[in-house]
C-alpha cells in the first residue's frame, strides 16, 4: 500500500502546470520520478478511493481490498481514505487520473454528485469499478459495480421482525419503532430504509416514531439513541442501519436504565454481522444482525484480471449474504468467519 499524499500533490502540481495543457509521457514520468512515484510498468496500478474508517465493516473491507492488490499479486495499489468526505473522494479520483493509473476503484460515499469526475476518468480512458455503494450516473461512466443488495437486507430485517413478533404472540399489538440511519444518501442507507419500509407497509400496526442519522458510527449511534429515548418512552424496536450504531444504541439504552435484546424490553436489529456483533448477540444485547459481506478484495482482483485480459465482466455483481440471530449456534458459526 502506498500513501504519499504530499508527494502525490507535488506530482499532481508538476503534471498540471509543467505540461502546458498537452501531457507528454516523458515529462510526466520525470515529474513522477522526481516525486519518488515512478510507475512500475510490470505491475497493474490501481487507485482505490475508500469512504473512510467509520465502522468495523469498513475496516474489514479495507483489509480485504488492500490484501488483494499486492505487488506479489501483480499490483501497485494507491490507497486513499476519504474520511467520510465526498470532496476528498473527488480529489483522490482526480489524482488517480493525473497519475494515469490503470484502474480506479471507487466506493462512493453517497449516490449523487459523481457525473463530472467519472466523465473525466472516462475521457482519460481509465475504467472505474464501483464497489459497495452505487453512484447515480449513466451506466457508461463505470465498468461494473459489486456490492450488497441493501434493499433485500432491509426486507429481511422486516420479515424477521414480523416472524419474531408472531412467535411472541405480539402480532396484533401496536409496535413502536425508531431507526438509526446510516449516512443519508448512501446506498446502504437508502436500500435498508426502503427495504424495511416496504415490509412496514404490510403491517398497519407498526409505527415509525422517528428516523435519525447516525452516520454509521458508534459514537453518533449512542448520541442519537440518547435523544430518541428522551423523546419516546415507548420504543419497542430499534432498527440500526449498521452494527456500530447498534453498539452505541445498546450503551445508550443501558445508560437510560432500559434493557434490550431477546430478554429485554427493546428489540435491536442491525446490519453487517461483524465479529463484535456476534459478541453482542451472545451477550443477549441485540436480537439479530443482517449480513453485509465486506470481502470484496478477491472479486475485485478477479474483475481487474479479467478486464486486463480484454474480457468482459458482469455489470452488476451482488455478494452472497445471510443473517444471524440468537437461536443459532453462534460460537460454531463465528469460527469460520474472517471479519
Ligand atoms: O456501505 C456499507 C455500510 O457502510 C456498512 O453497513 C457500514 O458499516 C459501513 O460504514
Amino acid at each position: 500500500m502506498r500513501i504519499k499524499t504530499g508527494l502525490l500533490l507535488a506530482a499532481a502540481v508538476l503534471l498540471c502546470f509543467g505540461c502546458a495543457g498537452k501531457r507528454e509521457t516523458e515529462r510526466e514520468t520525470a515529474a513522477l520520478a522526481d516525486a519518488g512515484l515512478e510507475k512500475n510498468e510490470n505491475l497493474i496500478t490501481v487507485g482505490v478511493s475508500q469512504v473512510g474508517a467509520e465502522s468495523d465493516w469498513r475496516n474489514a473491507n479495507t483489509r480485504s481490498i488492500c490484501s488483494a492488490f499486492t505487488p506479489e499479486n501483480g499490483f501497485d495499489l494507491i490507497y486513499e481514505d476519504a474520511q467520510q468526505k465526498q470532496e476528498n473522494q473527488i480529489k483522490a479520483v482526480r489524482n488517480f487520473i493525473l497519475q494515469e493509473v490503470d484502474y480506479i476503484i471507487l466506493s462512493p460515499i453517497v449516490e449523487t454528485g459523481w457525473e463530472a469526475v467519472l466523465q473525466e476518468a472516462k475521457d482519460a480512458g481509465i475504467p472505474v469499478i464501483l464497489v459497495d455503494r452505487m453512484a447515480e450516473v449513466d451506466e457508461d461512466l463505470y465498468t461494473c459495480w459489486i456490492g450488497s443488495d441493501f434493499e433485500k437486507e432491509g426486507q429481511e430485517a422486516g420479515r424477521w421482525l414480523a416472524d419474531d413478533l408472531e412467535s411472541r404472540g405480539r402480532k396484533e399489538e401496536e409496535i413502536k419503532i425508531v431507526t438509526l440511519q446510516g449516512t443519508l444518501g448512501s446506498s446502504a442507507q437508502i436500500g435498508r430504509t426502503e427495504g424495511f419500509a416496504s415490509v412496514m407497509r404490510e403491517h398497519k400496526n407498526w409505527t415509525m416514531l422517528e428516523m435519525c442519522e447516525g452516520d454509521f458510527t458508534q459514537a453518533k449511534g449512542e448520541e442519537v439513541m440518547e435523544g430518541l429515548l428522551e423523546r419516546h418512552a415507548d420504543i419497542d424496536v430499534v432498527i440500526c442501519e449498521n452494527d456500530n450504531m447498534a453498539f452505541g444504541a445498546v450503551d445508550a439504552i443501558h445508560a437510560a436504565g432500559r434493557t434490550c435484546g431477546p430478554d429485554g424490553d427493546i428489540t435491536i436489529l442491525s446490519f453487517d454481522a461483524v465479529q463484535a456483533a456476534f459478541d453482542a448477540l451472545l451477550a443477549g444485547e441485540i436480537n439479530a444482525t443482517f449480513e453485509c459481506n465486506p470481502l470484496h478484495g478477491p472479486r475485485l482482483r478477479e474483475i481487474i484480471q479479467t478486464l486486463a485480459d480484454g474480457k468482459p465482466v458482469d455489470k452488476i455483481q451482488y455478494m452472497e449474504e445471510t443473517y444471524f440471530d440468537t437461536t443459532m449456534d453462534l460460537e460454531e458459526i463465528r469460527k469460520t468467519r474472517v471479519y
